[in-house]
């Protein structure tokens, strides 16, 4: 992704790192968000200082961590309510029973908890803990208060624990942490903060028995990229996938098998979406009909499999006020076929793909498109990563989206 304008470049976020084992996970999303172009400026309990030193954050992130409350930092009179002021967003990674009982009571006695009562803007905490802690009723109260009061929680997920155990209080992945955060940000005034957005990725599956399916070699990876994408611009996206690709954080994802399916996923989500961006892989045909048993290969040599054509999702589905993407995934004559389809699928813009090339189309992490619009427009872009394409598309997506008002 081009992190130099991505949702994190030019941001000041503020990393609360509280007393847990887990600490030690804190220093990669410090890493992360310094990759992705933020200003991080830490805050430490003393407790979290046992399990890391500063001096891991002040390499990471150029900047010295606020641990003592009356440490002067040579700037500010009062550091904590600065950093509150200045700061886009807070996350507290990771997050102990303790540290959110006492945001979620006012207590700020140490560097973290002082910052999170001063800050202005979204407040996002990550827990670990021990399954039992987690599970208490008071620490559950007090997550109910913070999150009535607009505090974001990313976890905890289920997983094995530091204390061997398996059960609800690990860390979230820094990886997602970090993708959320993007989507906060993106949320806070990305470009396409407010307007939603529906994607579909991946290609459908059409019974033929209960083992057997006709399908395509669509990976899912170019409609994800183009759902993260919008995520980071700060949109609404909801992402009708056929892919076994992990969900991306920040994006709702209805999962569906066949082209009935996603059509009808996109036939509700396309009524409330701004847009609708369709880069799946819908089987054109299906099996009339799918068997109930295994097929047994018996004595046949052939196999015929009467097929019936599916709905056109994106031809089907109707919204005065919805602009719709298609793509166009092709082997030969790519501009000229892609314009029959912008025609025939009533799409403001199709992108197309040569999906014969080794770097570009199915399964591989960057593609070569062309994107066309109703007036005849042709951009065509160079070889790049999904992500880049996405931020492409969405750049025309805007632009129509800011003529329709
Ligand atoms: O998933 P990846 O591995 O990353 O691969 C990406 C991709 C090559 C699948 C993607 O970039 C792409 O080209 N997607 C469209 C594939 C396709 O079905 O193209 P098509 O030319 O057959 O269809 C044209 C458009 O109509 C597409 O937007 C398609 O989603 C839509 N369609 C097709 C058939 C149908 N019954 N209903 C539809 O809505």
């Amino acid at each position: 992704m081009s992190e130099a304008t991505g949702p994190l470049a030019g941001r000041t976020i503020v990393l609360g790192v509280t007393g847990s084992i887990a600490a030690y996970k804190a220093v990669e999303v410090a890493s992360r968000l310094v990759q992705a172009g933020a200003t991080v400026r830490t805050v430490m309990t003393r407790a979290a200082t046992e399990f890391v030193g500063p001096a891991t954050f002040r390499g990471v992130t150029g900047h010295e961590p606020l641990v003592d409350i009356w440490a002067p930092d040579g700037e500010h009179a009062e550091p904590h309510v600065a950093l509150g002021r200045e700061a886009d967003l807070m996350l507290v990674t990771p997050a102990t029973a303790s540290v959110l009982g006492r945001l979620a009571h006012g207590i700020s006695d140490d560097c973290v908890t002082l910052t999170g009562l001063a800050m202005r803007g979204p407040l996002l905490v990550a827990p670990a803990m021990d399954a039992g802690m987690w599970a208490n009723a008071a620490t559950q109260a007090n997550v109910r208060t913070l999150q009535e009061r607009g505090v974001t929680f990313l976890g905890p997920l289920e997983g094995r624990l530091a204390s061997g155990e398996i059960g609800a209080g690990r860390l979230m992945e820094p990886v997602t942490i970090v993708d959320h955060i993007k989507a906060a940000a993106g949320r806070l005034d990305g470009a396409l903060a407010g307007a939603r957005i529906a994607v579909t990725a991946g290609g459908t599956r059409e019974p033929v028995d209960p083992v057997r399916f006709v399908g395509n070699r669509s990976s899912g990876k170019m409609g994800y990229a183009v759902a993260e994408a919008a995520r980071d611009r700060g949109a609404d996206v909801v992402l009708i996938t056929s892919a076994e690709l992990a969900a991306p954080a920040g994006v709702r994802v209805a999962p569906v098998e066949t082209a009935q399916e996603m059509l009808e996923a996109v036939e509700e989500h396309a009524a409330t979406s701004d847009a609708l961006i369709m880069a799946a892989a819908v089987a054109d045909y299906r099996p009339v009909e799918a068997a109930k048993e295994k097929q047994k290969r018996g004595g046949r040599e052939t196999w015929g499999i009467d097929l019936v054509r599916n709905p056109d999702i994106i031809a089907t589905v109707q919204g005065e006020r919805l602009i719709k993407v298609a793509f166009a995934a092709e082997t030969q004559d790519l501009v000229d076929n892609a314009q029959k389809k912008l025609v025939e699928k009533n799409a403001h813009l199709i992108v197309a793909n040569d999906v014969s090339a080794t770097d570009a189309g199915f399964a591989v992490d960057t593609n070569r498109i062309t994107i066309l619009d109703r007036d005849g427009n042709q951009d065509e872009l160079p070889l790049m990563s999904k992500y880049d394409c996405g931020v492409r598309i969405l750049d025309r997506v805007q632009e129509l989206l800011a003529a329709r008002g």
